[in-house]
């Protein structure tokens, strides 16, 4: 598995129905921690407008190829020079065949003649312009020369009706071949369990006692493990979101579910991350039948949990552990107190107190915190924290935890 954090990826849009996706593979690159500039044919600006790539990659969309503005600031060879990777998608019959025949009559082609970087395609088209003869030849063209790797077309039913090859592939198959093509990452055969998302503690068979966590880091730091080319498994509470691509999830609803989880997954695990928002609490009798309404007022007994990360920490073999320290005050002493209480080899602290960098937000602002140091890292989006977090814990991952 490779590894697309930090990298400078172009994506190049032709006309085809398909380039509605790349809206899609923009957010998708973005995720896997790409920077991403989009240049559009003028065909592919007729099935997607450019504000829209551009509100998504957040830089200006370049179609242009001689116009004065824009060669002023990055101009063709600038973008030629910029990019580390240039992935056109969709790329049509037509496209293919001006890639093919080396022309540079448009900003596309012309930056594809003059990078240096290596070149994915994932071509889109009806499937009878596919199976063409013509096409077939491009691509073999295409496929021969060194730094080009085609991605898909898919097979099913196609915007035209038709049925067949041609389809483009899905942006998040894209985004995973585009990473591929990159250096496998910092965590390289390493194998690691994350644990993610909220606990349930039930009550009777309808109610239990839970939190707001979302799920989100949990799933970031997942996505940006596989991408450093681990082996990675979730154990998950219960959330809404996709599996990341190449990720193993265990699925489970309790603290002691989760803890028996990770309990079966201990002898196979060099790095613990300890995500979770586990309940501290559980009810101490889970009732049979429904609690019905009955006095005025009414009081529960709980028991402690049994803590997840604390446990990992104590037992054999030991993982390199990493907690997590989500506070409302005070939150490095806190995090501090917990490192050294719970065991653990690294923790990452954040404050929750605020909307902005909370349970359910998209942004998270953290510090790292070790025996022998610290490390405070800018607010992001928690899907680039996680690729930055990941790439510090590879650096405090001792030696011996790598196979
Ligand atoms: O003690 P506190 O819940 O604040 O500690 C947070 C850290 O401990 C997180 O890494 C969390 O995943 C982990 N934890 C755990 N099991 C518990 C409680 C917390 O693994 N029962």
């Amino acid at each position: 598995m490779g590894n697309l954090f930090n990298r400078k990826v172009l994506l190049g849009v032709s006309g085809g129905i398909a380039a509605y996706k790349s809206a899609e593979l923009v957010r998708q690159l973005q995720d896997a921690g790409a920077q991403v500039r989009v240049i559009m044919t003028r065909g592919a600006q007729e099935f997607i407008t450019p504000l829209t790539l551009q509100a998504l990659s957040g830089n200006p969309v370049h179609s242009a190829l001689l116009d004065e503005e824009a060669e002023m600031g990055m101009g063709h060879i600038e973008l030629a020079r910029w990019a580390d990777l240039l992935v056109i998608a969709p790329a049509t019959a037509d496209l293919l065949s001006r890639l093919a025949a080396g022309r540079a009559d448009d900003l596309l082609t012309t930056v594809a003649l003059a990078t240096p970087a290596p070149l994915l395609i994932a071509p889109a088209m009806n499937q009878q312009m596919w199976r063409a003869d013509a096409t077939a030849q491009n691509l073999a063209t295409l496929s021969a020369r060194p730094g080009v790797t085609l991605c898909g077309p898919a097979e099913g039913v196609q915007a035209c009706g038709d049925v067949g090859l041609g389809r483009m592939e899905e942006p998040a198959t894209i985004a995973r071949a585009a990473a591929e093509l990159f250096e496998s990452g910092a965590l390289a055969g390493v194998r690691v369990v994350i644990t993610a998302g909220p606990t349930r503690e039930a009550l009777d068979p309808v109610r239990y006692i839970s939190n707001h966590s979302s799920g989100k880091m949990g799933f970031a730091l997942a996505r940006a493990a596989a991408d450093a080319g681990a082996a990675v498994t979730l154990v998950s509470g219960p959330v809404n979101l996709d599996t990341p691509a190449g990720v193993n999830r265990v699925d489970v609803v309790s603290a002691q579910n989760m803890l028996d989880a990770c309990l079966e997954l201990r002898d196979s695990c060099d790095l613990f991350i300890a995500c979770a928002a586990v309940a501290d609490y559980r009810p101490a009798e889970v009732q049979a039948d429904k609690i019905k309404k009955g006095a005025e007022h009414s009081s529960l007994a709980l028991v402690r949990n049994p803590d997840i990360v604390a446990t990992i920490a104590a037992g054999e073999p030991r993982p390199f552990v990493v907690g997590f320290a989500a506070e409302t005050q005070d939150v490095l002493a806190y995090a501090r107190d917990k490192l050294a209480r719970k065991n653990l080899d690294l923790i990452i602290a954040n404050d929750v107190s605020s909307a902005e960098t909370g349970f359910n937000s998209d942004d998270n602002e953290v510090a790292l915190l070790w025996p022998g140091g610290e490390q405070l890292l800018a607010r992001a989006a928690k899907s680039v924290l996680a690729h930055q977090l990941i790439a510090y814990i590879a650096e405090h991952l001792p030696a011996t935890k790598r196979n």
